[in-house]
């Protein structure tokens, strides 16, 4: 006999069923037990009577979290017992046979509640038990249909997906490394990918066009609430636009993405207003304004572009970019970048997604000729050396016939958590790392065997705290 999910239960009164989940709850009421059934599906009520002498016996031995098989009837309920809050409530199984699949310990921590009361550290040990809870559930139920969302929403558009390595070179781009060593090569480390930025770009070049992936990056900071070392963008990229042509298709997506994802969710402003950098720190001091008319109603969603940042800012002995080295400016400040004048004034062709207050995305127009992206090296005060080895490859790539393209780069985390109401990304991540960067249920990170680090050509300073 097939497996039924629970959630079919409903329409099969009269019928013979095949069940498999996990307790969810035990009830005795004297001489009745009930045992609600748990799946992906939903949850089903069971009842035991003495009368099976048999099956009662078994069913006095359940506790939470034992994994069995039930072969029942569905009957529909007594009108006094029905319950109008959950979709299976007008019914109940008369179970005929029960079979143990697996015993449950008692679960470290609750899995009926939402789990905002349980402190990281057990959360996270016990990962696999956390994510049993319905929100979370419903949390990556809804990234899933996102995703498959914007999966065929960008293919609709001519997008290609294209998968990039996660094996690649360490360049200063913004954030701290992480680096894997190498163990053909002494010495040399192969660094993580912060964002795909060099390789899109580069497909670019190959003439691709519309590029897009869903892509894991890594950046070696500190953790925070809407931050994590390892987190997913929706990364694309495409030739022959200008700054509204990003801004436009991606605006689109969103919109389509929340009507179709997220019907219940309202957004605020169509199209989707616009803000200068200057006037969001005059009038919000900060460069995600959370433009919400009503910050109390959880189903608004303010969407805002800003614009017009500047494209350097001044370092202790010198500039460096505020977003993204690989951006153009503005077209009326192309002269000032090829020629280093008036760098303070530069303002870049980046824009940033901002939703409630969170900055969701960013991306820009970038130089696609290597004079361009050269001048931005030097204002850093980079010198010939270090411009070939950090960057050599994308300036000899420009030479070759780059057409002129742009992109950008949504958090996926991030807008996953702001449409389910999340305050902390790690809500919308199956296995995060924890507040100090650790998987506390792998136990990660880990020391290496004596062997492993001697293949890698690594000593390791102990006396380095
Ligand atoms: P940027 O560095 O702005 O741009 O990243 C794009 C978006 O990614 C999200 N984000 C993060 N989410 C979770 N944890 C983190 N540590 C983290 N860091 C960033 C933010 C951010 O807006 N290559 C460029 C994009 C481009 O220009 O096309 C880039 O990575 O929501």
């Amino acid at each position: 006999m097939n497996r039924t999910q629970i959630i079919e239960t409903k329409d099969l009164v009269g019928k013979e069923v095949n069940l498999f989940g996990w307790v969810n709850v035990r009830r005795d009421q004297g001489k009745i037990i009930f045992i609600d059934l748990r799946d992906r599906s939903g949850v089903v009520q069971m009842v035991f009577v003495p009368s099976n002498k048999e099956l009662f016996g078994l069913a006095e031995k359940l506790r939470s979290e034992w994994v069995i098989r039930v072969k029942g009837l569905v009957k529909e309920r007594p009108e006094k017992m029905i319950n109008p809050n959950v979709p299976t409530g007008k019914i109940e199984i008369e179970p005929l046979e029960l079979e143990i699949l697996n015993e449950a310990e008692t679960p470290p921590i609750a899995l009926d509640t939402d789990g905002y009361e349980i402190g990281e550290e057990s959360r996270m040990t016990y990962r696999y038990l956390d994510l049993r809870r319905q929100r979370l559930l419903k949390n990556f139920s809804k990234r899933h249909e996102m995703v498959l969302f914007i999966r065929n929403w960008l293919s609709g558009k001519g997008f290609l997906e294209v998968e990039t390595p996660i094996l690649t070179k360490s360049t200063p781009e913004g954030a701290r490394d992480y680096v894997v060593p190498s163990r053909l090569y002494p010495g040399k480390f192969y660094a993580l990918p912060q964002s795909p930025q060099q390789y899109k770009q580069l497909l670019m070049v190959a003439g691709i066009e519309k590029y897009f992936q869903i892509a894991r990056c890594f950046r070696d900071e500190d953790t925070r609430g809407d931050r994590q070392p390892e987190f997913t963008q929706l990364d694309l990229e495409m030739s022959f636009v200008e700054r509204e042509d990003v801004i436009d298709l991606n605006e689109k997506l969103l919109i389509d993405l929340v009507d179709s994802v997220c019907p219940e969710k309202k957004i605020q402003e169509i199209p989707f207003p616009r803000i200068s950098y200057k006037e969001a720190m005059e009038k919000y001091n900060t460069d995600r304004p959370d433009m919400r008319k009503d910050k109390d109603d959880p189903d608004l969603l303010a969407f805002c572009w800003v614009v017009d940042f500047p494209f350097f800012e001044k370092t202790d002995n010198g500039w460096t970019f505020t977003h993204n080295p690989f951006s153009a400016p503005k077209p009326e400040h192309m002269d000032d970048l090829i020629n280093q004048k008036n760098i303070s004034e530069i303002l870049t062709t980046q824009y940033d997604v901002v939703l409630n207050g969170w900055e969701i995305g960013g991306g820009s127009i970038r130089n696609h000729k290597p004079e361009a992206l050269g001048a931005v090296f030097k204002v850093m005060g980079f010198d010939k050396k270090r411009i070939e080895e950090n960057f050599g490859h994308m300036l000899r790539a420009l030479k070759y016939g780059a057409p002129p393209h742009g992109g950008i780069a949504w958090g996926f985390d991030r807008l996953v958590s702001v449409l389910q109401n999340e305050p902390n990304i790690r809500e919308a991540i199956a296995f995060p790392k924890t507040g100090d960067a650790r998987d506390l249920m792998m136990g990660s990170p880990s020391e290496l065997e004596p062997e492993q680090l001697k293949e890698l050509h690594i000593k390791i300073d102990s006396n380095r705290q």
